[in-house]
């Protein structure tokens, strides 16, 4: 119980290809937004690892904003319910809005919240999410930037929670069979 090592199959993306990926996302977004004022939102609670290693990687004024939302609750497959637990404190209108996330599974949370940023009058909402499931996609998610495209199995770390717990991983792992027994 007190394990966490012995709780983990494998361990699919380790620190170091995180941080690398990481370095190339953000310099492409230094390019695409050279000139602008970003408003990076990260979606509680799954990206505050994404958050914070990506924006100390970008050279350009941003601000930081938090939303939280919830759709899998304790489980491990999306409820398709999202719920804002936390809005953003920022008014949006005419913000280049930059949506970083730890990943799109399903896309329901993203297609939903991307949708729900736009009408809130930006001037652009965009993407960057560390990981994507290509295989799980319930709906199509229009992301600008994605750092690993991975299989569709559940994965754990770097932000990722199973049951709130495996969040402070520094890698992306999955998760032993005896875990969800
Ligand atoms: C997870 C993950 C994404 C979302 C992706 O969040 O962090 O935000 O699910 O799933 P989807 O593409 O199928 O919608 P979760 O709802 O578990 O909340 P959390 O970030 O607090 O763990
Ligand atoms: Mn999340
Ligand atoms: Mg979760």
């Amino acid at each position: 119980k007190s394990d966490v090592a012995g709780d983990l199959a494998d361990i699919l993306i380790t620190e170091e290809q995180i941080g690398t990926r990481l370095d190339e996302m953000a310099a492409q977004i230094d390019a695409d937004y050279a000139g602008k004022d970003v408003l990076l939102v990260g979606v509680l609670k799954g990206a505050v690892m994404v958050m914070a290693d990506l924006s100390r990687r970008l050279h350009h004024p941003l601000e930081m904003d938090w939303m939280a939302v919830s759709s899998y609750g304790s489980g491990t497959k999306s409820s398709g319910v999202v719920r804002i637990l936390k809005d953003l404190d920022t008014d949006l209108s005419g913000r280049d809005v930059l949506i970083a996330e730890d990943i799109i599974d399903s896309g329901l949370t993203l297609s939903w919240l991307v949708q729900n940023l736009r009408s809130r009058g930006p001037a652009s909402v965009e993407i960057a999410t560390l990981l994507r499931k290509p295989d799980a996609a319930k709906v199509d998610v229009d992301v600008r930037y994605v750092g690993f495209d991975i299989p569709n199995e559940f994965v754990v770390g770097y932000g990722l929670d199973y049951a709130e717990k495996y969040r402070n991983l520094p890698f992306i792992g999955t998760l032993a069979p005896h875990v969800y027994s």
